[in-house]
């Protein structure tokens, strides 16, 4: 698939074919293409955690005001990010980079975080984003539609998933086969009120 039909293809599905779980291949690949997302300084903040027991589907559900796709999704991410991945040996991270980048940048990303932690949360916050979108089109190149969901219980879900310290839940990903097609599309703003040149 064109990644522009991607682009345009891809909506907020509300309605999966329940019992239809993504296979390990699929998987396999989705997540290939996915961890190429591009983070700050290449931390890779993203943690994707897999719903596959049907009873935490279903009392995440509970906890996401009963929408269907939770349970019904061939594949539930909840997806997460650590906050303090800048601190978790970076230098790994860029010991493919020439010594001179590695000396630069490894001091530089302490310096970017520490004693921070909006800058750490916005952060990751960031990363989740670009990879919920990046897992969207990918999944779509996969034949599988998606919904990302924040309509949940927040703290809910982290006690359920036993979300350690030092990590945020970003959003919930929900991908699947379609059986109804989603409502139609929302109205565009207007690009003149999205599109800023120069300054507002
Ligand atoms: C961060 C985020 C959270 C969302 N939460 C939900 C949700 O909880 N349930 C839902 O059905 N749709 C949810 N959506 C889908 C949006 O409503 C949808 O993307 C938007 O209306 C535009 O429609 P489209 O994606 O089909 O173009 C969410 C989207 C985003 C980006």
């Amino acid at each position: 698939m064109h990644v522009f039909e991607a682009i345009e293809s891809r909506r907020a599905v509300k309605h999966f074919q329940a019992n239809t779980p993504m296979t390990a291949a699929e998987q396999q690949q989705l997540f290939d293409l996915a961890r190429r997302a591009p983070t700050a300084f290449n931390l890779q903040h993203w943690r994707f955690v897999v719903v596959e027991s049907p009873a935490l589907r279903a009392q995440i559900r509970a906890a996401a005001w009963d929408q269907a796709q939770v349970t019904d999704a061939s594949l539930l991410l909840v997806l997460c990010a650590d906050t303090q991945a800048w601190a978790k040996q970076p230098e790994a991270l860029w010991a493919a980079a020439p010594q001179p980048v590695q000396d630069f940048i490894v001091p530089a990303i302490d310096g970017y975080y520490r004693d921070k932690p909006q800058v750490q949360r916005d952060e990751a916050m960031r990363s989740c984003g670009i990879v919920a979108q990046t897992l969207m089109l990918a999944a779509r190149g996969l034949g599988y539609d998606s919904c990302p969901m924040d309509g949940f219980d927040f703290d809910k879900v982290a006690e359920l998933i036993k979300l350690p310290e030092g990590h945020v839940i970003s959003m919930l990903l929900a991908v699947g086969k379609q059986t109804q097609a989603p409502w139609p599309r929302g109205v565009q703003r207007d690009e003149h009120a999205v599109i800023i040149r120069d300054h507002f």
